[in-house]
């Protein structure tokens, strides 16, 4: 069989020309990168070649390259944190590793062993950890991309691609803390269909959410909520999963998110807070503010904005929120929905009763304050 990708192979050509680190009140999401990036060839014939650590700059390819009419292309996102002690960790690579082989089966795309990328993922961030700002909840966020690169107008599985590996340091989303944002449910286009693509981190995914995200903001929204179907199932925040919170006639409170039905990025924040709110549920481990176990249900189900509406109308519902690497956790106060504004109570930190002891332990583990198999040493 051809080669797989050696960690051992790796090559380093140091840059010559160090940028300056930024300061980090200039940060915005994804404008600053690294001064290195991580490069890995692919044939169908020779298998994975040579791993490079290199300068960060621009590729080169051809224009007939099929990444470029066929949007064969998928992408990664995780975080690299500098914890309180100075450790340098990853939060759950194997994750990303595995969603990223699961992508590339859905287009065709070469699979790669995922151990032997984390180990390269070390030796980058290694390089250039120095970017990481040493400021709590600040964070390296790491963009792994999956490319076809064969020059070739025929529609098929590309016989050459391209895994490469770029860095941005990260401030927090929200620099003054939680502000919750404004949703328009988006009735004029949908994100995913059935046996589509939605559950795939494809690039394919993403481009099409703009023009929806551009009409929520003209229409005085901060992002928009895609729903599906003639009942309006509710699936995801903008590039985000959806977390809804009710109180239960009985007076237990449930924590929902839509189920892994196809449509529905499995995103790693969704599985961090449901395992970390089933573990508390289930009297595992405890997490300070949560309600107590029996008086917390944790379930994936549909949901849809009728429930939601009439949950609202009750005042039974009690919170709703984004989960996702870029911005953690991404309260909500208000969704326009058919002429109406439905309203979501938020506390004064912007959060609600569930998310916000769920933020503090995920930031706990993230930072190293709290020890965790899913912070992955550098
Ligand atoms: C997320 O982390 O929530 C994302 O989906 C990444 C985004 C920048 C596309």
């Amino acid at each position: 069989s051809l080669p797989d990708i050696q960690a051992s192979k790796l090559e380093i050509v140091t840059t010559k020309s160090p940028k300056p680190l930024p300061s980090s009140s200039d940060l915005v999401f994804g404008r600053t990168f690294t001064d290195h990036m991580l490069t890995i060839p692919w044939t169908a014939n020779t298998g994975w070649g040579i791993p490079k650590i290199q300068p960060y700059g621009p590729l080169s390819l051809q224009p007939s390259a099929t990444v470029f009419h066929y949007a064969q292309e998928l992408f990664e996102g995780l975080k690299a944190y500098r914890d309180t002690t100075g450790r340098v960790t990853m939060f759950r690579p194997d994750m990303n590793m595995k969603r990223m082989n699961t992508s590339a089966k859905r287009v065709a795309l070469p699979n790669f062993d995922g151990n032997a990328v984390i180990e390269l993922l070390k030796e980058l961030i290694r390089k250039d950890k120095h970017w990481i700002p040493d400021i709590p909840g600040y964070s390296l966020y790491i963009r792994p991309t999956l490319i076809g690169t064969q020059a070739a107008l025929g529609v098929q599985p590309p016989d050459e691609a391209l895994l490469f590996v770029i860095c941005s340091p990260v401030g927090p989303y929200y620099p003054t803390g939680f502000k919750p944002v404004a949703l328009y449910g988006t009735t004029e286009y949908s994100r995913a269909a059935p046996g589509g693509i939605g559950s795939y981190k494809l690039g394919a995914n993403y481009a099409p959410g703009v023009v929806a995200q551009r009409e929520a903001a003209a229409k005085g929204y901060a992002q928009n909520l895609w729903l599906h179907g003639p009942e309006h199932h509710i699936t995801e925040v903008g590039t985000m999963n959806t977390m809804i919170v009710f109180e239960q006639p009985n007076g237990v409170t449930e924590l929902v998110t839509p189920p892994l039905d196809g449509m529905i990025l499995p995103g790693v924040t969704r599985d961090s807070v449901l395992t970390l709110a089933r573990e508390h549920a289930e009297g595992k481990t405890l997490i300070e503010g949560l309600p107590e176990p029996g008086k917390l249900v944790v379930n994936e189900r549909p949901v849809t904005m009728k429930e939601v509406k009439e949950a609202g109308q009750d005042g039974r519902l009690v919170e709703f929120f984004g989960t996702g690497t870029a911005a953690v956790i991404s309260p909500v106060n208000k969704i326009g929905y058919l002429g109406q504004d439905i309203m979501i109570p938020t506390g004064e930190d912007g959060m609600g009763p569930v998310s916000r002891p769920i933020w503090k332990q995920l930031v706990g583990i993230q930072s190293g304050i709290i020890s965790h198999p899913w912070s992955v040493t550098v």
